[in-house]
């Protein structure tokens, strides 16, 4: 997350002026070779090993990382070695990390015979989150939700292999509580536990125990893990849209993964809370999917399981609201096609949006259904795909600046990410101790980073434009994170069976 001190603010005065397309990029063939969405997709997935936090196995691809915060969860007297380092940092937010693993499910879950042979890679990369996830709820009614003191980490610009900043284990528990942890966290154990059901079925049985479990803390102790954790959590991860969606998303996961409507209940009194909090801002709709908000997601994930008529409504006000030439569009999109929705890191909100699209449209069709925009303009399913197929194509280079997003995909990409391990030297190059100022030259230098993210996507254009700034003080820009990828993996797999 958004690191070190921005010492000067993201002006694009350096940038060549972009001429801007005149119309949406069409999904037709415009010319241009399509993405080679095969190698992106491996990629995509590679992205995850450059993240790992722990003892690193012998399979291990990118191999200029190495074991690294071995000791995590010794000062709470517990082993909590492992999982990921969320993005450009070295802390291990266990809220975003519980997200990825819920995307990193899903994507597996509806994706899992297109994303053929990388199949295996795509279990690996959840697997490694799933085990963390098992260490940091084993004790009951108690979740570690995070490891790394923020601001001493955010202090320093060190490789995580020697880091020295202080490695500090936040919990939650029945005294000071975390409802969207807990939503978040039996999310990802549910649906991983979806994800495993016939690989490995007794690995599926104990995830689905355990999301059982910390479900029902979650909603015995109700109460957000920022007003328990405070400054540890807030503003780095902070929960701005409340528990409900958490709560609801997590009981819609363990409806689907225990093949039963024992939690209904509670998606509905969620929803319900949710459509309160909607009604009272009354400032027209404005729609998110990421690590903090789930609303979307659960309309479209509750639509893929039955046919509810509210809900159904919900969904498609949803994805109407996306589309390009909808009355309600509730996004914008830049001259070059790009979603824009937010000047933190956007591209979440484009791969989490295309996404959804994606997997409406495709339920849709299975279905016979019929999406109706605008009252009364019924929107053929394919016009879903075609937008998010628009929006994966900008991604991988077809945009203004010919350029992909994508850290070692394509021809021109980004070579100064936000990303303390990619920007610093390796323990293969400079074996010897880095303390905390020492990666500032590293840090400041206008030469590449020296080590390739290979697969991270960076945020991305984030002011309406098309415009970039490749620099590593542009965190929003050039900082990668593992939610931007986890909903990546199920698009690209679509695309490369389906073109
Ligand atoms: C419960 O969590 C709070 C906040 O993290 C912590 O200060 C407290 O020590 C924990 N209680 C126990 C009994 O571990
Ligand atoms: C749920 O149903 C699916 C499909 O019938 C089945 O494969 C799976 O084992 C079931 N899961 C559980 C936890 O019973
Ligand atoms: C970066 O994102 C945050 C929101 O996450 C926003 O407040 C800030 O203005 C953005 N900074 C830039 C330079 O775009
Ligand atoms: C849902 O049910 C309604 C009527 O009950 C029907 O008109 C609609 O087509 C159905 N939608 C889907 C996606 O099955
Ligand atoms: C991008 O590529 C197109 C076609 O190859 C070319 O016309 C255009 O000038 C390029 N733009 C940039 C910014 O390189
Ligand atoms: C690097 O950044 C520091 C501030 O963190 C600054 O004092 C120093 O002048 C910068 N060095 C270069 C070469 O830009």
């Amino acid at each position: 997350m958004a690191a070190k001190r921005v010492m000067f603010s993201c002006v694009f005065s350096m940038l060549v002026a972009l001429t801007a397309a005149a119309t949406m990029p069409s999904a037709v063939a415009d010319g241009e070779p399509p993405p080679d969405y095969a190698d992106a997709l491996s990629k995509c997935l590679l992205f995850y090993e450059g993240q790992r936090s722990g003892k690193l196995p012998p399979t291990q691809r990118l191999t200029w990382r190495k074991d690294s915060a071995l000791n995590d969860g010794q000062d709470a007297g517990v082993d909590l070695a492992g999982g990921y380092y969320d993005a450009g940092d070295n802390v291990k937010f266990g809220f975003p990390m519980a997200y990825t693993g819920t995307l990193l499910a899903w994507s597996i879950i509806e994706f899992s015979e297109e994303l053929g042979p990388e199949l295996a890679h795509a279990h690996e990369a959840l697997r490694w989150l799933t085990d963390y996830l098992l260490k940091a709820t084993a004790q009951p009614n108690r979740i570690f939700v995070q490891v790394g003191d923020p601001y001493s980490d955010h202090n320093c610009w060190e490789r995580p292999e020697d880091m020295d900043t202080l490695r500090t284990t936040y919990q939650v528990n029945d005294t000071h509580p975390g409802s969207e942890v807990a939503g978040e966290t039996a999310a990802a154990l549910a649906a991983a536990s979806i994800a495993f059901r016939s690989s490995d079925p007794a690995y599926a049985d104990e995830l689905l125990s355990r999301a059982e479990t910390v479900y029902n803390f979650g909603h015995t102790y109700q109460g957000s893990y920022g007003t328990s954790l405070g400054k540890w959590v807030c503003p780095f991860y902070c929960d701005y849209s409340g528990y409900q969606d958490e709560l609801s998303w997590g009981a819609a996961w363990l409806n689907r993964a225990t093949n039963s409507s024992q939690y209904q209940n509670h998606i509905v009194h969620g929803i319900q809370q949710m459509q309160m909090k909607t009604q009272l801002d009354d400032t027209g709709r404005e729609w998110f999917f990421g690590w903090d908000n789930k609303e979307a997601g659960i309309y479209i994930l509750l639509e893929t399981q039955k046919n509810d008529s509210e809900n159904s409504r919900l969904a498609e006000e949803f994805v109407c609201s996306l589309l390009p030439q909808s009355l309600s569009k509730s996004v914008e999109y830049t001259p070059g096609g790009l979603i824009y929705n937010t000047q933190g890191c956007n591209m979440q909100d484009v791969t989490g949006f295309s996404f959804l699209l994606l997997v409406y449209a495709r339920h849709i069709i299975n279905v016979g259904g019929t999406i109706t925009c605008d009252n009364n303009v019924q929107v053929p399913p394919s016009a879903l795909i075609d937008v998010a197929r628009s929006q994966v194509k900008y991604l991988l280079g077809d945009n203004p600046n010919n350029m992909s997003y994508m850290v070692g995909y394509g021809a021109k990409f980004p070579q100064m990410i936000h990303h303390r391990g990619s920007t610093l030297p390796s323990m293969d190059t400079h074996p010897e101790r880095m303390f905390c100022r020492d990666g500032e030259p590293y840090f400041n230098t206008t030469a590449p980073n020296l080590n390739l993210l290979i697969g991270a996507v960076v945020g991305g254009p984030n002011d309406g434009t098309d415009n970039f700034l490749d620099s590593r003080y542009c965190p929003n820009q050039t900082e990668p994170t593992t939610y931007v990828n986890a909903p990546l993996v199920g698009l690209l797999a679509y695309f490369n069976k389906h073109g």
